[in-house]
């Protein structure tokens, strides 16, 4: 009976996971038109077209973005305004004469620019195992490239690629090159990760064992007894009452010695 609970079990935590990622990506959708309030006093929006003047290393490219599908809810805003919808309106900032900084917003040094719309990430980044973002240590930019069309896709993609990808400026030990590689890797740290901000320690999706046996429960195989928990050929009934899975697994982003990342 207890091998079969654990089918079920994780077979409903998956459908959680993907029930909740429904709901993330769903409020999120093009469709959702936002308001862009002012944010620099007596500054009015002026489009992209007067952005290009000076920065056409952001505006070429702007259309790749995911920003460029953004619609507002004032119609005569629509299709012009996009730069602005991060840096508020610019025309102080284009007649200013050269009072460059003090005349647009900058989201870079603060995230408040980015939470006006993603208010579901600021909750996150109020969770008690965080990137230290709403303490000002980190930014967005740290791991999302704005004027970027990868956006969205700091740490996906293949093993190779993700080395060299954000995580590992900050992460070496975690995204070095191992010999025994964690296949789990290869979809992305946030297999495991929540990386803005989770209930669990070290930002883990799941607390338990279920973050491992997602990927890892098997229907018991003809050798065991009812009861029993094998993963792979290895009997685990009795290991698991021991700790979680990376009490054993210690190495569980790769190993140099074990092949079974026990360290
Ligand atoms: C007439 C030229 C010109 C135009 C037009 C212009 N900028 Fe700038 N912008 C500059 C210069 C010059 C700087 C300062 C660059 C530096 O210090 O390296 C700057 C800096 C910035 C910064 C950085 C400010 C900071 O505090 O670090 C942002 C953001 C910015 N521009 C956005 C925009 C946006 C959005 C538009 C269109 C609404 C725009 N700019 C239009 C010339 C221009
Ligand atoms: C999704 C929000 C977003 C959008 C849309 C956006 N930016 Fe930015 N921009 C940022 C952030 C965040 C920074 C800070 C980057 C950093 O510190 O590395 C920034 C920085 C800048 C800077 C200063 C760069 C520097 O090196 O200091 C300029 C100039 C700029 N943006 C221009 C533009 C222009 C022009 C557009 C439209 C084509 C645009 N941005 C669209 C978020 C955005
Ligand atoms: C005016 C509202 C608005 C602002 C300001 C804004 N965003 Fe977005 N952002 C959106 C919307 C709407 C989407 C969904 C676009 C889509 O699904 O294609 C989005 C999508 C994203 C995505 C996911 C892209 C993908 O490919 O899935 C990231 C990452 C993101 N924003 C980061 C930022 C950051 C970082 C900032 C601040 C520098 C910022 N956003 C500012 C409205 C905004
Ligand atoms: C430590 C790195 C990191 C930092 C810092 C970070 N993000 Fe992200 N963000 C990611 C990763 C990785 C993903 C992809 C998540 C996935 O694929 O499940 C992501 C996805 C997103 C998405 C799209 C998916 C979703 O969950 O809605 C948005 C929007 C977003 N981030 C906004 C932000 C904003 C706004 C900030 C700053 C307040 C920020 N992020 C700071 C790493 C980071
Ligand atoms: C700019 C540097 C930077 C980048 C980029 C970065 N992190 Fe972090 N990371 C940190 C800092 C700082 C902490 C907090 C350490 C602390 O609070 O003790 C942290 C903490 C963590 C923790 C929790 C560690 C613990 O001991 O609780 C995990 C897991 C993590 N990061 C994963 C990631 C992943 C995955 C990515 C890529 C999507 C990423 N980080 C990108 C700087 C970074
Ligand atoms: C298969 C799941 C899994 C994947 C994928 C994963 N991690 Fe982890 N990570 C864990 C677990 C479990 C822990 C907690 C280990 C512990 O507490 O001993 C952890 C801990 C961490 C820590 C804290 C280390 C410490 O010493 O406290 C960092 C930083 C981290 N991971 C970064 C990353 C990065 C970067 C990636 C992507 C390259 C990644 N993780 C991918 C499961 C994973
Ligand atoms: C996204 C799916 C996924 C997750 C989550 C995941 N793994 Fe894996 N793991 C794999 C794949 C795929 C392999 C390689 C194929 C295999 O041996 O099953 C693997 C291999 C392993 C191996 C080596 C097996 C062998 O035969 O050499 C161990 C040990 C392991 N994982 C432990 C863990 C632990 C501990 C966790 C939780 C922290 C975890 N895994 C989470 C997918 C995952
Ligand atoms: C008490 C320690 C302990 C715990 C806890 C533990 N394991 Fe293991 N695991 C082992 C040992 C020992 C082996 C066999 C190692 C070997 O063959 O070198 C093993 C082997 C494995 C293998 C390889 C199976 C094969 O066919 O070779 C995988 C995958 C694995 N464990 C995953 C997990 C997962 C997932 C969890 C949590 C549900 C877990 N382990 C919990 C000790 C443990």
């Amino acid at each position: 009976m207890k091998s079969r609970q654990w089918t079920w079990g994780s077979a409903l935590i998956v459908g959680v996971a993907l029930l909740s990622a429904w709901l993330l990506s769903s409020c999120a959708s093009v469709d959702r038109s936002v308001v862009v309030p002012g944010k620099t006093p007596g500054a009015t929006f002026v489009g992209n077209d007067q952005c290009s003047h000076c920065h056409t290393e952001y505006t070429d490219h702007f259309a790749e973005t995911a920003h460029a599908k953004v619609r507002l809810k004032s119609p005569e805003q629509t299709g012009t305004i996009g730069c602005e919808l991060c840096h508020g309106p610019g025309s102080k900032h284009v007649n200013s004469g050269g009072d460059w900084k003090e005349t647009i917003v900058n989201p870079g040094k603060k995230p408040e620019a980015c939470f006006q719309c993603h208010s579901g990430i600021r909750a996150r980044f109020q969770l008690p195992h965080r990137h230290p973002v709403a303490e000002g240590q980190m930014n967005c930019v740290d791991c999302h490239n704005p004027h970027g069309k990868e956006i969205g896709k700091p740490a996906g993609g293949l093993a190779m690629a993700r080395r060299n990808q954000t995580c590992a400026e900050c992460h070496q030990e975690q995204t070095q090159s191992f010999v025994f590689e964690h296949e789990a890797l290869r979809e992305g740290c946030v297999v495991c990760h929540d990386v803005h901000g989770s209930p669990n320690p070290k930002m883990l999706q799941q607390a338990d064992n279920n973050l491992c046996l997602r990927c890892h429960a098997q229907a018991p195989g003809p050798a065991a007894q009812p009861g029993q928990l094998f993963i792979g050929k290895v009997n685990h009934t009795t290991f698991v009452q021991q700790g979680a899975c990376w009490s054993c697994h210690s190495s569980v982003h790769g190993s140099n010695i074990n092949p079974r990342m026990r360290y």
